[in-house]
This record gives C-alpha cells, structure tokens and sequence, in this order.
C-alpha cells in the first residue's frame, strides 16, 4: 500500500511525521508524495494559529471527495486531533483514524483498523516518551539527524495551545538519547539538532543530566561534527548554558530565542516571565561569550492591550538586538487560552500594518548580516543538490544560513570551506 503525509507546523511536527513514515515504511509500506496516488492520506495537524486550522480543514474538504471517488483510507494526527480528541471522528464522520501526539507511534495499528475497516482513536497522554523515540532504521535525514528530547510545555503563555496539545514537560533519559545520538552517527550523521517546545529546561527537577551536561556528552560523539536545539525559552537561558557556545567546539554559533514582544506590559500580559530589558541582558551575554552567534525570533504583534507604544518597544528591541533573521506573526485568539479572555482586542487592520513596518524593519536588517558575510569564508554543510541548477549545490553555515554554490552531487555530506561572493535577502552566494 502507498500512504502520503501532508504535514503542517513546527520542526517537531515534521519529525513526527518522519518516524510515522518509518514506521509505515518498515511495515512494508511506501511513501509517496501525491495524495492523489495513495492509498492512504494522513494529515499532521498544527493548530498554533487560526490559519493552520483553516488550511487543515480546507484540505479535508479535497480529501474527503478523493475518498468518495476512491476510497482512500484517510487519518488525522497531530496538534488539531489532539484539541478536537473523539470530536473530530464527530465533525469529520469519513475518517478512518486520528492519534494524537502522543500515540503517533501506534500508526501502524491504526492503519490496520482502517483497514479492517474500524475506527481508531487515540488521545490518551500519559507522559510516556515512546512516540518520541526514532525507529532503528529510520532513513530520517542522513546528514542531518533531529532527536527529539523532551516533549510538552509548562510555560502556558497566555496566547499558545501547545501546553494544551502537547501536555506537560516530560524530558527523555539522556541515556537514551545519548545511545540515539550514536547511532545516528555510525549511520553517517554529521549535524543532530536537539528538539522540543522549550529544551533549554531539560530534566529540570529530574536527577539526570541537566542540559548544558548533555550538550557535553554529545559534543564527545565521533562523527557528529555540529550540534543545535530548539526551541530555548529566554527565562531558562541559564548562565551555565550560555558558556557553552564558544567552548564546544561542536555547538554551532546559532540560537533560536523567541522575545515575542518589547513591551514589559504586554510581556507580563502574555506571561513570558521576562522583562525586556533581561532579554537584552542574556543577549549581551551570549555575544560576549561568542561574538559571532546569529540570534534568531518569534515575535507576536497585536495582542490585545497592545498599544502603539508598546509595539515601538517592539520595534526598539528588534533595532537594539539586529536579529540575523525572525518569524513574526499577528496574534490569533486560541480557545481555552488565557489571552482568548483579554480585552483591547487590536483591530485586525491595526496588527497587519505593525506587522508591515516590523517585517520591513527586519528585512532590511536581515540583509545587511548578509551582506556584511561577502567575501569571508565559512565552513558550510553541504545537504543537496540545488534546486535551481545542476551543477550548485546547497549547504548551512554554522550561523544556520543558507549558501548556494558551485559544487557536484558527490560533495553532499561534506563539510566544505566557502567564499561568500554575495547576501541576498535569504540566502547567501558562495
Ligand atoms: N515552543 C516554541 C514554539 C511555540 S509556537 C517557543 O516557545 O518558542 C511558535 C511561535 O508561534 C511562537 O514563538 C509564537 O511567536 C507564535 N505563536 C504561538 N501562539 C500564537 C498565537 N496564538 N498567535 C500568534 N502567534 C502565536
Ligand atoms: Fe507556547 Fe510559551 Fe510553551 Fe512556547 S514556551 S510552547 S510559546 S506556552
Ligand atoms: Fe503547531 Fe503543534 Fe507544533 S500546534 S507549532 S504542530 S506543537
């Protein structure tokens, strides 16, 4: 049988996504890309913002008459069958199956119900870490390997659904990761990046190693040449974690630290835990510890109680800070959330245009960092061939920074020095 996974959503959900096809693909599956082709057609759900929920069930409404035309067998996963739980099976009555993010590693079982045509359903979240295990075997991305290590978030920001799809922290024993690391090293991998909704607060409260110690066994592994995490949360940036970058030689000069606004006010009314000026503060202190670090964000406009003060805050951070690159969203009302209750709703015209003036700010301090890399050279990760032209080739600085150059298939896998010729608004030319 050939199953399709339509995915949306964060890194972990594409993760997901590859460990359900590995398990698919040992069963004796094949994965293909057309769900106009497959016998089966899973969709992995997001549900951060409105959009995705509204894509999600557009594309339920395509499916839904390939199943009447075909009778494809077709299953819901992920972060919107996890807040809907039996109510989905109610609201869309043709589906086969739906998991939610804990019980992705029972796709297999639940394909076969399809198949003997009975529903399955599993919501059930009971920290248990078994769907964040990689199957032996999983071709997962060979050069680049992504080991999940702790699942779920404690942190209830008072605009996200993530604690409420994705439940509370349960962290990995490092054991298990570490052993997981090796292997995907002996199979070639030359990049793990670490993953979870807050990684930073790894094994906190347990008696095992805290973060920055396994940031330390890894950097050990033969074979792994970099190492990266995401996502970090500002408040558990801990100093200990900050001296990492630049002592291990492995840990790539790159961090992902959402500030998601500049303004103290709206920062309490979202329950960051965090002023801005200690945002400022533990960005100072990464770029004394390791100058060359490239700082990444998520930032949310429109908040309710937003004012246009508080968003010039925003704007002050971001000229203060030079991120070299961030994802900025108007902020979506989420059900059950704490901030669905707020009054001072923004009015929807009102958080686009901040949203314009943020996103041209950015930009154009994005392609300065990029052009500032013109005519140095840096090491680059050579992943693929490139898309536009046969004989380039497409790899990551250490910075996390897209370069396109001249190069042959064979280079793939192979860390390379490059000259940066030219910076362009999202890649670089080497
Ligand atoms: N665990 C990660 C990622 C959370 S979701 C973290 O804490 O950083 C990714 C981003 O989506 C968030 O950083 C935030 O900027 C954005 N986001 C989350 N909920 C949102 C909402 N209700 N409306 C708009 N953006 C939201
Ligand atoms: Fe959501 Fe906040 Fe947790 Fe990130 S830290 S997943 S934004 S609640
Ligand atoms: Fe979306 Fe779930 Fe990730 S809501 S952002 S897929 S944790």
């Amino acid at each position: 049988m050939k199953f399709c996974i339509e995915n949306f959503g964060c890194q972990m959900n594409e993760h997901d996504a590859e460990k359900m096809s590995s398990l698919l693909t040992r069963s004796g599956m094949e994965r293909i890309n057309e769900a106009k082709d497959a016998d089966i057609v899973i969709v992995n759900t997001c549900c951060v913002r409105e959009k995705a929920e509204q894509k999600f069930y557009s594309l339920m409404g395509r499916l839904r008459s390939l199943k009447r035309r075909k009778g494809v067998i077709l299953g819901v996963t992920g972060c919107i069958a996890q807040s809907e739980k039996e109510g989905i099976g109610e609201r869309l009555p043709y589906i086969d199956f739906s998991l939610g993010p804990s019980s992705i590693h029972r796709i297999t079982e639940a394909v076969e119900h399809a198949v003997r045509k009975t529903r399955f359903f599993d919501f059930s979240d009971n920290g248990c870490t078994a769907s964040l295990v990689v199957e032996p075997g999983n071709p997962c991305k060979r050069i680049k390997a992504f080991v999940t290590i702790m699942k779920g978030c404690n942190n209830f920001c008072s605009y996200c659904i993530v604690p409420y799809v994705r439940g509370r922290e349960v962290s990995r024993d490092s054991r298990d990761v570490l052993r997981e690391i090796e292997d995907v090293a002996e199979k070639g991998a030359k990049e793990v990046t670490l993953l979870g909704q807050n990684v930073n607060s790894y094994n906190k409260g347990r008696d095992d190693l805290p973060f920055p110690d396994l940031l330390k066994a890894i950097n050990r592994i033969g074979g792994i040449e970099r190492i990266r995490f995401v996502t970090s949360h500002p408040k558990d940036l801990s100093p200990g974690l900050i001296d990492c970058f630049g002592s291990l030689d492995k840990l790539c000069e790159s961090i992902h630290l959402p500030f998601q606004a500049g303004s103290d006010k709206i920062l309490s009314l979202m329950n960051r835990g965090y002023s801005a000026e200690e945002y400022l503060r533990k960005i100072r202190l990464l770029r004394e510890r390791c100058p060359d670090i490239a700082i990444t964000a998520d930032c949310i406009v429109g908040f309710p109680g937003e004012g246009e003060e508080d968003f010039e805050r925003t704007m002050d951070l971001v000229s203060e800070v030079r991120f070299d690159g961030m994802f900025s969203f108007v902020y979506s009302p989420r059900k059950n959330t704490a901030a669905s209750g707020l009054p001072g709703a923004v009015p929807r015209e009102v958080a686009l245009e901040r949203l314009i003036r943020l996103q041209a700010a950015q930009k154009s301090i994005t392609l300065e960092h990029n052009r500032s890399m013109e005519g140095r050279v840096v090491q680059v990760l050579v992943e693929d061939r490139s898309r536009n032209s046969e004989d380039e080739v497409m790899g990551r600085t250490r910075t996390n920074k897209i370069v396109n150059f001249r190069g042959s298939p064979d280079m793939v896998g192979s860390l390379v020095e490059v000259r940066i010729t030219k910076g362009y608004a999202n890649s670089l030319r080497g």
